[in-house]
């Protein structure tokens, strides 16, 4: 998981170039560079470890590199340690890769992805005389371009097609050759990327952020597709080195949303977008008060011919596929199996040929996801994705897409799509059930009109805030804390967990409450955190008395309820409450004080909140 950028036209690259790659921080930020071109001169290279600011202040953001045609690089490693040496872009010539004697070689390039037989093609090409500089995939792939340019005709199309031909994996890659000044050549398979056009200029990127400054009018390139980019021209070419023709697309986000919009992180203010994913994400299915999936391709016979839904996901995905499983299975009466991706893609699995896998991903990149899902509709079983990304691999791959409206999220700790994600569940199970008559016109409706309160009710929730953060300082030195709830509230609990170690790097652990007391329990101590969400009202008693039981062992109890249930006073020593709804979507208001008290948390120990360590928004690799 990287970020690439390119860009030619009418002003100086590099500052262009830097900007866009400041958008891209979140898909890795281990190391970083650029590549110049200046008219017929050779491509300047430049690269440095570190965050982006290190090789901004290192070109003086970018005034230092004359040219208007240029590529760059934020790098997240997976081959070879974060290094200036393993940095991007790399080159095919014999040199020391550090930005000294690239300006001999032909081909200069950047990369995003995992070239799976690098080692076999690192191989071939040492026989053919090449030095590597690198321990990483993308110098290989470079110089395999270059190979194949110079042993045909010269031609970049026809060295990328061999070159595609002959790799496998990943890759979205930005290619500039020296004997071909002002054109970037890009190629794809799997990773993602988004072509822009305005007058006279052209951009490449990962991803929509890093060009919307400039441009709302992109291109998206297909599997196993290149192009060449020239000021603003597009070619689009297949493997066989024919013209394809694309359709421009407008993106609808403004500009703002991919920028923090006055809040200190990204994170809070996604955490206040929250309502608005919500509406957006209902809009996008409710028509006159009815839910129409007719976008999604699922017709009504098919629906009623679902015997089993597998919810196939990671992280948070798969915490709001917990939930969807609880109130699909309520109200449609499906049975529903929640599976993590990295499990399901290497179980032996037993699919029923009427199930339907859904996937749920964010970025719509994540490689245990997409595996899965290819796994699914290899097995023939239908499959429908809920993405958040348009035009991402997982979205374009399954047979059948929801998306979800949440806009760009880019803190790392997902919140605004985790949101969406459940509203996704709520109206395909409200649908389902509607479909095969479960449920009854006017519980229909009303189902549906308190799923438009649910972003008011966020709202008051987010009133709270302040007292949270109150209550979050007190537990700055927290060692571990617990989460505990039964039924939706244990799903709740799971997505609380990660949001407090993901940001705020303190361990915590979800557990189902009637399961503490078959081991767990011992861990707590005098003071610990135990956190109780208590939302469903038949198993409220019994995740109280869970509490007690940890209370007696010295734990320091929260208790995260509905308004009217003030008796937990008497237990918990910190209560906060949220609005009622209807007890299917309490998870919708019960996350929104979990994911502030990680956010707190991380903040009041100086961490960085949208870029935890260790972490890449899009997990990308296995
Ligand atoms: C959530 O805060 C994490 N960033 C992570 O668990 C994430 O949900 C997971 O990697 C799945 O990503 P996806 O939704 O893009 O597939």
């Amino acid at each position: 998981m990287c970020g690439i950028v390119g860009f030619v036209g009418k002003r100086q690259a590099a500052p262009i170039l830097l900007d866009g790659l400041s958008k891209l921080e979140y898909r890795g930020y281990d190391s970083a560079g650029l590549a110049i071109r200046n008219g017929d001169e050779p491509a300047e290279v430049v690269k440095s470890k570190g965050r982006l600011k290190v090789l901004s202040e290192k070109t003086d953001n970018g005034n230092a590199l004359i040219g208007n045609c240029g590529i760059g690089h934020t790098r997240w490693a997976t081959h070879g340690e974060p290094s200036r040496t393993n940095a991007h872009p790399h080159v095919s010539g014999n040199c020391t890769g550090t930005g000294s004697g690239e300006v001999e070689s032909e081909v200069v390039g950047v990369h995003n992805g995992i070239i799976e037989n690098f080692k076999e093609l690192k191989e071939k090409l040492m026989k053919h005389g090449y030095l590597f500089y690198s321990q990483t995939d993308t110098e290989v792939v470079i110089k395999l371009v270059d190979y194949y340019y110079k042993k045909y005709t010269h031609s970049p199309q026809e060295a990328i097609a061999k070159t595609m031909v002959r790799v496998r994996g990943s890759y979205a890659l930005c290619l500039m050759f020296k004997s071909h000044p002002g054109e970037i050549w890009v190629a794809r398979k799997d990773s993602p990327m988004i072509i822009g056009i305005s007058d006279g200029e052209t951009y490449v990127a990962s991803d929509v952020p890093a060009i919307l400054k400039y441009t709302r009018n992109v291109y998206y390139i297909g599997n196993l597709e290149m192009a060449k980019l020239t000021p603003g021209e597009v070619t689009f070419y297949n493997l066989d080195g024919d013209v394809i023709e694309k359709e421009l697309t407008e993106i609808k986000w403004d500009a703002e949303s991919a920028e923090k919009g006055g809040y200190e992180h990204f994170m809070m203010k996604e955490i206040h977008e929250q309502p608005k994913a919500i509406t957006d994400t209902l809009n996008s299915l409710i028509k006159d008060e009815k839910i129409d999936i007719d976008s999604i391709g699922l017709s009504n016979d098919e629906v009623r011919n679902i015997s089993q839904i597998y919810i196939v996901a990671c992280g948070s995905a798969y915490h709001t596929g917990v939930v969807t499983q609880y109130v699909m299975e309520d109200i449609a009466k499906i049975p529903v199996r929640v599976e993590l991706a990295s499990e399901f893609r290497y179980r032996k699995l037993l699919l029923d040929k009427n199930g339907l896998v859904i996937i749920v991903s964010q970025s719509g990149e994540t490689a245990d996801s997409l595996a899965a899902l290819r796994l699914a509709k290899d097995k023939g079983i239908k499959t429908l994705a809920i993405v958040n990304v348009v035009g991402s691999s997982i979205a374009r791959e399954a047979d059948n897409v929801l998306y979800t409206l949440a806009g760009p999220e880019i803190a790392v700790a997902t919140t605004k799509a985790y949101s969406a994600q459940l509203i996704a569940g709520y109206l395909l199970a409200i649908q389902f059930a509607y479909i095969k008559n479960e449920i009854a016109e006017e519980y229909y409706k009303n189902l549906i009109k308190e799923l438009y309160t649910l972003p008011q009710k966020i709202e008051k929730v987010l009133e709270d805030k302040e007292r949270i953060q109150w209550f979050v300082a007190k537990q700055a030195n927290a060692q571990d804390v617990f989460y505990i709830g039964r039924g939706i509230d244990y799903a709740v609990c799971l997505e609380g967990s990660l949001k407090m170690k993901e940001i705020s790097y303190v361990h915590s652990e979800a557990y189902a409450a009637g399961e503490l007391k078959h081991g767990t329990i011992s861990l707590i101590e005098d003071g610990t955190l135990v956190i109780g969400v208590l939302t469903q009202s038949e198993l409220y008693e019994k995740t109280v008395s869970n509490m007690v039981e940890c209370k007696s062992r010295g734990a320091y109890l929260m208790g995260l309820t509905s308004y009217g249930h003030y008796e937990i006073e008497d237990t918990a020593d910190f209560t906060v409450y949220i609005p009622k709804t209807d007890e299917h979507f309490t998870a919708s208001l019960a996350v929104i004080p979990l994911q502030l008290m990680g956010y707190y948390l991380s903040v009041s120990r100086g961490l960085d909140v949208d870029k935890p360590r260790n972490l890449a928004k899009s997990v990308t690799v296995e």
